[in-house]
């Protein structure tokens, strides 16, 4: 399936499942390296990471523990900038290392918000592990620790990615064809 339709939009298949997975077991491949002796708590941001989170930790061989979050900031393709918390942080962070699982970092909003609240937990470290970047929209100073893929500034779904709740359920990553685009 090289295009599909979500409601008035129509996308075209960008990133094949077997790339997605190649890059997921490269990361997963450096947290093992870097975390073996840290037992880390990854912290998957909801919705959009469910589907990430999952390929990721099949391939995290090291003792760690995995929660949710759950965070939303965007309404149709445009990020507004407003961060509700809707699903809290119920363990303990106090001396662990935390990694963040996001599904993509776009302006880095939500990445800083989050940063911010779990920092006041006093843990031991905070590392981000993110499927995708988009580099040019970053708005914010972020160091991403383990990025999967970095992409242009185009709206994309599929792989746990939505464009109004929708295309979260694709296997491959979708891009929004040109001349549908919206909000520079
Ligand atoms: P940020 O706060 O602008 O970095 O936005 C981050 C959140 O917006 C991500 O966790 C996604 O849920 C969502 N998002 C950003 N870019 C896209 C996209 O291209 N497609 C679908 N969701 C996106
Ligand atoms: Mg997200």
């Amino acid at each position: 399936m090289d295009i599909i339709r979500i409601k008035d939009k129509q996308f075209a298949v960008s990133i094949p499942e077997t790339d997605i997975l190649r890059q997921v077991e490269r990361i997963a491949g450096e947290i093992n390296r870097d975390l073996a002796d840290r037992n880390p708590l990854f912290l998957s941001v909801l919705n959009g990471a469910f589907m990430f989170t999952a390929d990721l930790m099949k391939y995290v061989t090291i003792p760690c523990e995995v929660s949710f979050v759950k965070l939303a900031s965007y309404q149709g393709v445009a990020s507004t900038g407003i961060i509700k918390e809707v699903l809290g942080i119920n363990e303990e962070l106090s001396g662990r290392t935390v990694v963040i699982v996001e599904d993509i970092v776009d302006t880095g909003f939500t990445m800083q918000r989050l940063l911010e609240s779990i920092g006041t937990r006093n843990p031991r470290e905070i590392r981000i592990a993110s499927l995708l970047v988009k580099p040019d929209k970053l708005k914010v100073p972020l160091r991403i620790d383990y990025a999967a893929m970095y992409i242009p500034n185009d709206f994309i779904v599929g792989y746990g990615l939505d464009y109004d709740g929708y295309g979260r359920n694709y296997r491959d990553i979708y891009t929004l064809c040109a001349a549908q685009e919206q909000n520079p």
